[in-house]
């Protein structure tokens, strides 16, 4: 399989000189989108495509990999890979690349901007200068909450949940956090064993790790960064909200359908929670009405690892995963690097 040349299907775009690199590979053709692509379209222009590189909104369903016979890697320009089932790659067998490590800081930051954003109604206080509503210094005028003292509970404490959690501990924050194993509701304080991992973070950041409930009972500002996939599918849910502080805020940076949108709705509008910073949704590119009526909300349109630098560290950690496979050798990055060996004989 390596060595051959092989044709490229990008949908999306990279950067010209990323681009070049692919060029030497095999023969690239650009699927431009500016909304979604359907499966029919996607089979339209990937149908003889040895590899298609991806984004979070190309959903790459079975469809479409039985519509591409040749098609022998997906290499996705994201950290988060659930547009494609790693199950219905299995069998052909289809590697699949992603792109950690490389948009940790900017994702945290974009999350700690919606933070600082919903925490101090920055929004609501631009809209009011913008429309000459502002008279003059008011005491009491858009007051906000603190960071300093408050705690911050982070759901996912895996690279972009640490990376968040370190500039929280710089603001003066106290941090809780689960793991995975928390995020079952019924986990309890007591059953936690801590690891290597934990200790690290207990030692630099005083941080502590809790239950799922625990954490929704005692966090001022609450993040969530966990992957979205079978087991956290609205994990965030009417029950959950319910748990959370009436001052608590909600951040989602992580993907729309680890909340249940309604029930986020419902504790927006009664005030059940005081706020979201909400970079992703369920129904993405769609926004539920309410939240684009909410003035305790900040909206963001899924733009987390959307710096210059981030982005383009990504791409180009994509193409590489794509020359070091055809070279034949395993990605770090590799989601299904397990059929490597039998994917080098195919
Ligand atoms: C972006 O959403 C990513 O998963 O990298």
């Amino acid at each position: 399989m390596p060595g051959l040349s092989k044709k490229i299907v990008v949908i999306g775009k990279v950067p010209n000189d990323l681009g070049d690199r692919l060029s030497k590979l095999g023969a690239v053709s650009y699927l431009e989108r500016n909304v979604a692509l359907s499966e029919a379209e996607i089979i339209a222009a990937a149908n003889d495509a040895h590899i298609i590189s991806t984004e979070p909104p190309d959903t790459i369903t079975a469809n479409i990999i039985n519509a591409c016979p040749k098609l022998i890697m997906i290499a996705q320009r994201a950290v988060g890979y659930d547009n494609i089932n790693l199950k219905d790659c299995q069998s052909r067998p289809i590697l699949v690349t992603n792109t950690p490590g490389v948009l940790d800081n900017a994702t945290a930051d974009l999350a700690f901007a919606l933070l600082l954003a919903t925490g101090r109604r920055i929004v609501e206080a631009d809209h009011y200068v913008r429309t000459g509503q502002w008279q003059g210094f008011e005491n009491d005028l858009l007051l906000g909450t603190e960071m300093s003292g408050r705690t911050i509970g982070i759901i996912g404490m895996g690279r972009i949940g640490s990376a968040m959690a370190r500039r929280a501990y710089g603001f003066g924050m106290n941090i809780i956090y689960c793991r995975q194993a928390e995020t079952n509701s019924l986990a309890q304080d007591q059953s936690i064993e801590l690891d290597q991992k934990d200790l690290k973070w207990q030692t630099e950041l005083a941080a502590k790790r809790v239950s799922l409930n625990t954490l929704l009972q005692q966090s001022d500002f609450i993040s969530l960064h966990c992957p979205h996939n079978k087991l956290t599918e609205k994990l965030i849910g009417a029950e959950q909200f319910a748990l959370m502080k009436k001052s608590a805020i909600f951040i989602n940076t992580a993907r729309g359908k680890i909340v249940d949108e309604e029930a986020l709705v419902s504790a927006i509008e009664s005030r059940q929670i005081r706020g979201a910073g909400l970079d992703v949704f369920y129904h993405e590119p769609k926004v539920s009405e309410p939240l684009l009526k909410a003035t305790n909300v900040v909206l963001a349109p899924h733009i987390g690892s959307a710096s210059e630098e981030t982005r383009y560290a990504m791409a180009e950690l994509s193409v590489r995963s794509i020359e070091l496979a055809l070279a034949g050798q395993l990605p770090a990055n590799a989601l299904n690097g397990d059929l490597f060996e039998r994917w080098l004989k195919h």
